[in-house]
Parts: structure tokens; C-alpha cells; sequence
């Protein structure tokens, strides 16, 4: 069982002292502030009506409306997703089952003997109700005035050009494709295109490295790689097909990858005869032009009639191994979770531009930049580069040129735009945004106001949505202008998410209780569509992490505080899994990055609270006999993690000590190595079962020597 020490990712809530939210907000008034929704702004706050007033009048009975629907959602699961599932897709051939399997024995599946498309769904149908001129992608490049739009028909016609190229290089339905990309359109159309032809896509974010990216080749058995020459961003060039090269080389089993297919970051994208221009990198045997190869096929391809239990995708996430996991969604429950916690969190209407602004890398851009949008028929916006360039009202400026609706990013940006202060947003008409979200750890009191204020002006909703790579899609979050916002928390679960505490030791459900707040483990009570059902290849693993820890429950590894109002906060995670800037890594692939280097011994990693990260990584390493502390070691070791992971994840800071704190049965006792980088080293706890107590007060001495 997992411990019960929350890793501390919430330095302004910790379980070990009571919730003290910073600054202005107090924890008995935020409930009462404003929740704008999308159509309903405050116009009816006067000098007389305080917003309070207007607020509790508006939202009270709207919230006791969203407790009953939820209510009946989560006593009968099947009955509400049925309905949900007929509401929100096109299915080729009606489902025999909504449910089959359980949590507990690790066999869920949804929506059994139904078929149908993703693709089909995320575009055909909406051409055919007429919306084909209706730009589908927005895009905005590295550079503010590299802008293309995309319409349905566009969208419809290059997808099933890009289909039909993959099966012309052998793609079949059930074959795994890695996408290495860059944030432009053809990394959705690629996507949507492998959705079309029932291959399934496995992206890995352009910020790992090619060790990194060989590694999940391998493990996914991917014969096709999709990439481009290069990528861009912040000005600078990623040279992506390098990368990809030195991939291939790294493989050990060399006969993985049969084809190299090669976008270029700046090809034409009108032109007729791309095969007259030289391709702007230099090409190695399994290479294939993407541009060439594409303009030669027909725009039409059939979409693939798929079961509903088929695999859509897969996305490797970091777990509390070296070995990141290959987790696995399904084209049924999957589209439908995506489609469905788009519409609701976000509140998204006809006419809506919807930015989300992380990258396809990662599970928030697969399911609410790709999937979710499309699948509601929206136009979705994406972004190439970063908030801070050319300057930090990048964000904001888009929010003003595109008139965008819904905008949607990780707290680490908003954190590192505050520090330039309110003019900055200031400067920009921000008077079409309707809905703020945050997501990837939790936000806290101070952003979250800065972004409801400043970013908001006090009339948009923020939406705090929580979940996970495994579950799809948001799990917990408020809904615009039905659920009251309380900055800090992602608020009550979402229809048909039926999310228990655990106590973290015996795995009992501690069940609300009227004005008591509670501690424990999150977990999910039943299943739900956009669960992910395995681990690509490992389902022993699946279970191991997810259903056997409390039998009969999905199991987040978060530790969760629910409130006496019964909202949840986020404490923290109970796996060694870091939330760096959003971005999930797992210790235990840092420290296995760290001892490849020949002069380490023993290597552990922690992570330290960060103003703007969130969580930073400290590691701590043993030399081998033979090899001493020098700038250029500790340069190397850095180097070595950018080189085995990615630049993302390198560490803040790193110490080369003599020894580790170790049991006496020789494991690394991290929970120690927590306390002292964050400088609590009067409540170490229980020192005494360490093999050499003694250690900790060297690291004391050398960590406090460091600061
Ligand atoms: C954390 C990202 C608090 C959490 C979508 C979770 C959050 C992990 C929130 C999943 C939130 C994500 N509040 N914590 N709103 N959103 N997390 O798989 O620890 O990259 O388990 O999915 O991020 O990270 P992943």
C-alpha cells in the first residue's frame, strides 16, 4: 500500500496543518464569489447588490440542481452514460452492453458490440450538417502572425489524404504509429488520420529526447515514426529530425522501424508539385517526403468502422518505475468522455473558440486540443510557441485577435506571467473570454485570483479541472455558473464520477460526513468511459497500479483533503511521481537516468516546492570509488538526464554527498531527503531504522551550506 505522506506538491496545503489559504482570500468568503458562466456575466451586480448577493441568489439553486443530477448519475452509471453516449456520438452500429467488467477484477469495458469512427465523429458528421466551411483548427505558429485556419472541409479532405498515405506505407488498422511533432496542424490531421484507419497513435512530446523517444518506439513495437525536419519555438529551431535519427541509432533492435515518414515545418502547403522542391533535410534510406506523399493521394478515404472497445490511443505517462507506462484509451468510452467534459466544463456553445493551449505531447492536448472540440463540431485553437514570446501578453494577444471564448493552461504559466504584473493583460481586449481553466496540479489562491481578476476582470469562470492521463478526461472540476468556486480546490466531482477518500492505510471509504472535512487517498468508486483500460502490453502493471492497491476501486495516487462543504483539494501525490511545470515525471526514471552515468553509484531524487514549477528536482548522488566532485561531473549529470529524458527534466539542484540515508535492508529513504531540501529538519520523523543515522546530519550540514 502507498504511503500516507503526501509529497508535499501543495506548499500552501499541507496535510500535516490546517488549510490557511494565502492573501486576501479567506476560506470562508471565497465560496461566495462570483461565478460569471458563459451566459451569465454579472450585469445585475449594482452598488446595492453586492456580487455576493447576486451570486448565492444565482448559483445556490443551480448547485443543489447539479447535487441531485449527480446523485442520480453515480447510482446508476450505465443508465447515464447510455444516454450520454446516444446524445453525444454517431455510432455505425448501436452498442448489445453500456457496461461489462468491474474495478475489481481489472476488466471495465464500455459500449460492447457498438462501432463507429472517432474521426468520422470529429469531422464527417459535422460536414454533413452543413458546418464544412466552419474553421475546425485555428492555429497560430511560433511566429504571432503565422496564422492558418482550417475549415471541416479542409480538415476532411487532408485527413483522409494523410490516411490514405500511411496505408500506402503499410499502416493497418491495430498498428501503432508514433508522432515525434511539432504543435501544427498536421500533428492533429495525423492523428485524426491514424483514428481513421483504426491505427493507433502513440505521440511522444517533441521536448523528449531521443533516448527517450527510441525507448518508446520500442516498447510500442512502432514500425512507423511521423515527424517533421525541424520544430520552433520561442525563435530558436529544434532539429526534430535529428533527433529522430539518433533515435534509430540508439535502438538496439535496429529492425523495429521500417519507415521514417517526414513533414517539413515550413512546406507549402498549397503547392501542386512539392515533389520539384528539395526537401530541406538531408534524407536517410527509410525516410519518406510526407509532403510529396501526401498531395499524390485521393481525399477521400473511408472512415474504418472500429469497436467501441478498440484502441484509440496511446500515451506513455510516468509511474513510480524507470519505465514509463504505455497507457491505453479506447476509441468508444474515450470519445465519448472527451466529447462530453468538453461540452460541460467548459460550457462550450456554437460560435465558441476554444484555446487550450498545451501541448499534443501531452494528455490535455490530446483530449482538449484534438478530440474534445472536434468531436462538439467547435473550432479549437493551437498554439505553437510559448507565453512568453515574442513577449509575455503573447496569450493575451491571441485571446484579443482570435476573440477567444474558453482559454485554457497550467498554473506554472500563470505563475511565471504574474511576475510581469496585471498591465501586462491589462493592455488586451480580454472581453470574449468566457471560461478560464487551469489544469495539471493544483493552483493556488494567489494565481488563481490573479488569473480570475486580472485575466477574468471578475466575470469569467475558473474552471480547476483535475485528472489524469489515465482518466481521459477532467474527472473533478466546477462546472460554469453551477458549481461555486473556492480557489485552491477542483471542486466536486464531475456526472458519473463516482470519487471516494480512501483512508490510505485500510482502504475504507471515509464518506462525508455534514460540516466534518476528511484526509485520505482519491479514488474512483465505478467505472467510467474514459478510464484507461490497460497498460500497452503490461495489464499486470495496470492492476498493480491502479485497481489492486484498493480492491475495487480506480486508484489516482493523489492524497486528497474533501473539505466540510465537501469540496476536494488536491494534496499531493503518494507515488514517487514529481508534477514539474505540469509536466509528470517519475523519480525513478531521473535516478536511472543519473547512475548510467559511470561515475555514479547510487543516485536519489526528490521534489522541492517551486514558486513558479510548482515542484522542482533536487537529486542526490554517490560517486564511485575513482571519480570526485568537480563543475564539469556535475554539468555531465545534468546533461546525462537531458539526454535520457529531455531538458524538462533536469535537475533544479544537485548534491554529490558521501552517502544516501538508507534502511538497513538498503533502501533510499526519500521521505528524509524530502524533509531536509525543504528545510523541515525538525520533523524528520523516525530516523532510527536508517542503517547510519549519522547521514542526515551531513546532508543537513551540506544542504544548508548550499543555500
Ligand atoms: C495532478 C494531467 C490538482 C495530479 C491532466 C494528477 C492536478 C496528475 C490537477 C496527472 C488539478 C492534474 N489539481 N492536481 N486540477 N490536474 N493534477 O497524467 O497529481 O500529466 O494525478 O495529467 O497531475 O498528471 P497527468
Amino acid at each position: 500500500l502507498p504511503s500516507h505522506t503526501a509529497l508535499g506538491t501543495v506548499p500552501w496545503l499541507r496535510t500535516d496543518h490546517p488549510v490557511v489559504l494565502r492573501n486576501s482570500l479567506d476560506a470562508d468568503n471565497v465560496v461566495t464569489i462570483p461565478n460569471g458562466g458563459a451566459q451569465t456575466p454579472n450585469a445585475d451586480v449594482t452598488p446595492e447588490r453586492t456580487i455576493r448577493d447576486v451570486y448565492e441568489a444565482k448559483t445556490s439553486s443551480k448547485f443543489a440542481r447539479y447535487q441531485q443530477e449527480y446523485q442520480a448519475s453515480i447510482r446508476d452509471v450505465a443508465a447515464f452514460w447510455n444516454q450520454q453516449a446516444l446524445e453525444y456520438l454517431v455510432w455505425d452500429r448501436p452498442f448489445d452492453h453500456v457496461l461489462q467488467g468491474s474495478l475489481e477484477q481489472g476488466n471495465v469495458a464500455w459500449f460492447t458490440g457498438g462501432k463507429l469512427n472517432t474521426a468520422y465523429n470529429a469531422i464527417d458528421r459535422h460536414v454533413q450538417a452543413g458546418k464544412g466551411a466552419q474553421t475546425a483548427i485555428l492555429w497560430e505558429g511560433d511566429e504571432p502572425h503565422d496564422v492558418r485556419a482550417v475549415t471541416y472541409d479542409a480538415l476532411l479532405a487532408k485527413v483522409a489524404q494523410i490516411a490514405n498515405a500511411l496505408r500506402a506505407q503499410g499502416v493497418g488498422k491495430g498498428d501503432v504509429v508514433t508522432i515525434y511533432m511539432p504543435m501544427i496542424p498536421e500533428l492533429a490531421m495525423t492523428m485524426l488520420a491514424c483514428a481513421r484507419i483504426g491505427a493507433v497513435h502513440s505521440v511522444v512530446f517533441a521536448g523528449f529526447s531521443a533516448e527517450a523517444l527510441a525507448q518508446r518506439v520500442v516498447a510500442a513495437d512502432s514500425a512507423v515514426i511521423v515527424t517533421a525536419d525541424q520544430g520552433a519555438r520561442g525563435g530558436k529551431s529544434i532539429p526534430l529530425k535529428n533527433i529522430v535519427n539518433d533515435a534509430l541509432t540508439k535502438m538496439n533492435t535496429n529492425d523495429v522501424v521500417d519507415k521514417v515518414l517526414v513533414w517539413e515545418r515550413y512546406f507549402d502547403h498549397d503547392a501542386l508539385h512539392p515533389e520539384e522542391t528539395e526537401p530541406t533535410y538531408e534524407m536517410q534510406p527509410k525516410d519518406v517526403r510526407m509532403d510529396v506523399l501526401v498531395a499524390a493521394q485521393r481525399p477521400y478515404c473511408p472512415p474504418v468502422s472500429m469497436d467501441a472497445e478498440d484502441n484509440l490511443f496511446i500515451l506513455y505517462t510516468s509511474g513510480s518505475t524507470g519505465q514509463p507506462k504505455g497507457v491505453v484509451h479506447t476509441v468508444g468510452g474515450y470519445s465519448l468522455y472527451a466529447a462530453f467534459t468538453t461540452k460541460n466544463t467548459f460550457d462550450l456553445t456554437d460560435g465558441d473558440i476554444f484555446a487550450c493551449v498545451a501541448d499534443c505531447g501531452w494528455i490535455t492536448g490530446h483530449t482538449y486540443v484534438v478530440y474534445g472540440a472536434l468531436l462538439n463540431g467547435s473550432t479549437t485553437f493551437m498554439f505553437e510557441s510559448t507565453p512568453l514570446y515574442p513577449d509575455t501578453g503573447r496569450y493575451w494577444d491571441m485571446v484579443q485577435r482570435h476573440r477567444i471564448t474558453q482559454f485554457y493552461t497550467a498554473p506554472t504559466a500563470i505563475r511565471s506571467l504574474m511576475r510581469y504584473g496585471e498591465d501586462i493583460p491589462h493592455r488586451y481586449d480580454l472581453s470574449s473570454l468566457k471560461v478560464l481553466g487551469s489544469v495539471g496540479e493544483p493552483i493556488n489562491p494567489e494565481a488563481w485570483r490573479w488569473y480570475y481578476e486580472e485575466v477574468g476582470r471578475s466575470r469569467c469562470t475558473v474552471v480547476d479541472t483535475y485528472w489524469q492521463t489515465e482518466t481521459g478526461g477532467h474527472v473533478i472540476s466546477n462546472l460554469p455558473g453551477i458549481t461555486p468556486m473556492k480557489p485552491g480546490s477542483c471542486t466536486v466531482p464531475l456526472y458519473g464520477i463516482d470519487a471516494v477518500v480512501l483512508d490510505a492505510v485500510d482502504g475504507h471509504v471515509l464518506e462525508p460526513k455534514d460540516g466534518e472535512s476528511t484526509e485520505g487517498v482519491l479514488a474512483i468508486r465505478q467505472p467510467w468511459p474514459g478510464m484507461a483500460r490497460t497498460c500497452l502490453g503490461d495489464h499486470e502493471r495496470y492492476q498493480l497500479v491502479y485497481t489492486k492497491p484498493y480492491p475495487g476501486y480506480y486508484f489516482t495516487g493523489d492524497s486528497v483533503m474533501r473539505d466540510k462543504d465537501g469540496f476536494f483539494f488536491i494534496t499531493g501525490r503518494v507515488d514517487d511521481v514529481l508534477n514539474v511545470s505540469g509536466h509528470r515525471i517519475g523519480t525513478a526514471e531521473v535516478e536511472s537516468a543519473l547512475v548510467l552515468h559511470p561515475a555514479v553509484s547510487q543516485a536519489a531524487v526528490v521534489g522541492k516546492a517551486h514558486d513558479v514549477k510548482g515542484q522542482g528536482i533536487v537529486g542526490f548522488v554517490t560517486l564511485d570509488v575513482n571519480h570526485e566532485e568537480s563543475p564539469e561531473l556535475l554539468l555531465e549529470l545534468r546533461n546525462q538526464v537531458r539526454s535520457e529524458i529531455g531538458p524538462f527534466a533536469a535537475p533544479d539542484k544537485l548534491y554529490i554527498t558521501p552517502s544516501l540515508p538508507m534502511t538497513r535492508s538498503g533502501k533510499i529513504m526519500r521521505r528524509i531527503l524530502r524533509k531536509i531540501v525543504a528545510g523541515e529538519v525538525d520533523t524528520l520523523g523516525d530516523t532510527s531504522t536508517l542503517a547510519d543515522p549519522s547521514v542526515v546530519d551531513d546532508l543537513i550540514a551540506q544542504v544548508q551550506a548550499s543555500e
